[in-house]
């Protein structure tokens, strides 16, 4: 127990260029205070107190001003900086050498049941105020930035900022702010023109068909052809060929 203490004193002194001495941070980290809270409701937690476990998670957020559900699974080296405004949802599984700031929230959307809260592999850093939402997965070694709000899964090494969230950075290296991929984008626009250039296609051909039938029988070209008397038409009453094959384009 003592080597998780002394690792997380540590772990602060590293990651934090104020805290210079044990004692500071034995006495001023509400962020190593609710880890130690964490564990002990945790256990409770899972030895199936579930009721005692949530009522001390309660009183440690009283104190730290750090929310986190007992059955949330936290690897080691943990640390949250500042504290204030954390909430840790029950599912949440964090790695090892994760770091969060003030006002991080690892929440659920409010529609699933079972996993509903996000993974974080070992060397998150979450800034502060930023919201990940959901049963998804932080890769491993990156950093969502402040103020954003991220939904979906972001790779390992990456930067992600903005609502909702978006990668910035991969491997070290910037995404191009206007992605000029747009082969890969579903665009229903450029489809239904699409759809309507093979339609118009197809009508000149059949126009085309119809005028060469016209000049063979010395007509004259379309639309100056003579509207056909009522008998004649009538008479005529034969299906139009082609008709009836035509594409639907719906959006
Ligand atoms: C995201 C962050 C980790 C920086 O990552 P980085 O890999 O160094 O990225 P960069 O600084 O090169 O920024 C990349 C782009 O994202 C933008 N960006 C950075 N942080 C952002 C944020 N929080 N929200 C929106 N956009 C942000 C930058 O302006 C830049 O945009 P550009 O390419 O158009 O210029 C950092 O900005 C951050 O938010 N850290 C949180 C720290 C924190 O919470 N501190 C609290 C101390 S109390």
């Amino acid at each position: 127990m003592f080597e998780r203490v002394k690792e997380d004193i540590q772990a602060v002194k590293e990651r934090d260029p104020a805290a210079v001495t044990t004692w500071s941070v034995l006495l001023n980290y509400p962020g190593v205070h609710a880890m130690w809270w964490h564990r002990q409701h945790n256990w409770l937690w899972r030895h199936g107190r579930r009721g005692f476990a949530r009522w001390i998670s309660q009183v440690a957020r009283f104190f730290t001003g750090i929310e986190i559900h007992p059955g949330a699974t936290i690897g080691r080296r943990f640390f949250i900086d500042h504290g204030m405004g954390v909430v840790i949802g029950e599912t949440t599984i964090i790695g090892d050498d994760v770091t969060l700031y003030q006002g991080v929230t690892l929440g659920g959307t409010g529609k699933e049941r079972g996993k509903r809260h996000p993974t974080l592999e070992d060397c998150v850093v979450v800034g502060v105020g930023a919201a990940v939402l959901g049963d998804i997965v932080i890769g491993r070694g990156s950093r969502v930035g402040g103020g954003a709000v991220v939904v979906n899964d972001v790779p390992p090494n990456c930067t992600v900022v903005g609502i909702p969230g978006r990668v910035v950075v991969r491997e070290g290296r910037k995404i191009d702010a206007i992605d000029l991929h747009h082969e890969d984008l579903p665009d229903p626009v450029v489809e239904m023109f699409r759809c309507m250039q093979r339609r118009i296609d197809r009508l000149e051909a059949r126009l085309a068909g119809d005028e060469a039938v016209s000049a063979e029988r010395g007509e004259p070209p379309f639309p100056l052809r003579q509207v056909p008397s009522a008998e004649a038409a009538g008479a005529a009453d034969e299906p139009v060929a082609g008709a009836g094959d035509g594409e639907s384009c719906t959006y």
